[in-house]
């Protein structure tokens, strides 16, 4: 196969994981006799830097024009980068909402699992970290607080900020279709999360997604608040298949759900549309406190390498190869220092993409 793909270094570790991603999709391409063509694209602080915004019109129609992008992470230390002094829709951050938006990217997936061998980084209490978790996130990406209106203006000679969380029932069923799909795919169980005690927003969530699973017989719905959800995700994350919710409780609970897998460094994640394009990248942010150290866990982007191969290219033995041999390294003991533990031998950003690339033969 010829694949096309939009590669998005961006900024902070976004070039250095994403080296290592390109690394074991070349070797994937080798073993298994595919092509791949790539395009740099510029978004976030390194466009700021050259354009002087963070996404340009062109940079958005060559990543429309690839079969797949394939990003790093943007953003720099609010405190001292001067991306930070612009405005805030000419910040990193609103390059990556345009190109989602863009795009229309409106479903977000974010599995988390806990690997057997990094049972030990869990911070959560042993018995329930023995008993492992293998979750998927369904973000809605295009939607709610993020992209309502937002002001700030005195009002009665008080300053008022106002953020608009705005979502009609088209959004939501689109978003709730997917979750069902995919939990059709898992262990058949979706866990929607709302506010409904409080929102009118999430009201119309929980009545448009009890329509929805009316066409998913086989499939369980339960209904849970977020703050209540926050809180079973420490307690006994097993419970779990597909977690259903609304833009910003997902940014909040995929967080969350990283953490309790060991890293966020661990973390892959798919931006769809109704196409087969997407967009891949780590759930974690640039940390630019330890770029350009080599120290950067390269596993998150690596696995995001997978889902685009599953998910845009219908390469399922390819990505299944990916995520063998990521499972591989870490049982040989290997780890990049965010997942480090006693007893490991510790490794940098290279040489654990090499030693995945050694794995896919
Ligand atoms: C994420 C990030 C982004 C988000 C930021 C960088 C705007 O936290 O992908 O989770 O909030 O969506
Ligand atoms: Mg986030």
């Amino acid at each position: 196969m010829d694949m096309n793909i939009g590669v998005i270094k961006g900024d902070g570790i976004g070039p250095e994981i994403v080296e290592e991603a390109m690394k074991v999709l070349d070797q994937v391409a080798k073993v298994y006799g595919h092509t791949i063509s790539y395009t740099q694209l510029l978004m976030g602080g390194a466009s700021i830097d050259v354009a002087g915004v963070p996404l340009t019109e062109a940079t958005l129609a060559a990543a429309k024009a690839s079969d797949a992008v394939l990003m790093g992470s943007i953003g720099g230390d609010a405190k001292t980068s001067p991306w930070y002094q612009l405005e805030p829709s000419r910040r990193p951050e609103a390059g990556l909402l345009q190109l989602r938006k863009g795009l229309n990217l409106f479903a977000n997936l974010r599995p988390a699992v806990l690997y057997e061998e990094l049972k030990g980084a869990c911070p959560l209490k042993e018995e329930i970290a023995d008993r492992g978790f293998d979750l998927m996130i369904m973000r809605e990406l295009t939607g709610g607080l993020y992209f309502g209106k937002r002001s700030t203006e005195e009002i009665d000679g008080v300053v008022t900020a106002k953020d608009e969380l705005t979502y009609n029932e088209n959004e939501i069923r689109r978003i709730a279709r997917r979750g069902f799909d995919i939990a059709m795919k898992r262990r058949k169980k979706v866990t929607s999360v709302d506010k409904a005690n409080v929102l009118d927003s999430s009201r119309l969530w929980r009545k448009i997604v009890e329509e929805v699973a009316a066409d998913y017989p086989e499939v369980e719905l339960e209904h849970m608040l977020v703050d209540n959800c926050a809180m079973q995700l420490v307690k006994d994350p097993a419970q779990f298949d597909v977690i259903l919710t609304e833009n910003m409780f997902g940014d909040i609970l995929s967080d969350e759900a990283s953490m309790v897998t060991g890293s966020i460094g661990m973390l892959a994640s798919a931006s769809l549309n109704d196409t087969k394009f997407g967009l891949y990248e780590p759930s974690g942010g640039s940390a630019p406190d330890i770029a350009g150290q080599g120290i950067a866990n390269p596993i998150a982007t690596i696995l995001s390498a997978a889902m685009m191969l599953r998910f845009s290219f219908d390469l399922d033995k390819e990505a299944d190869a990916i995520e063998a041999a990521v499972a591989a390294v870490l049982k040989d003991g290997y780890r990049t220092i965010d997942i480090m533990s006693d007893g490991r031998k510790q490794i940098g950003t290279a040489e654990m993409g090499d030693r995945i690339c050694s794995y896919i033969k």
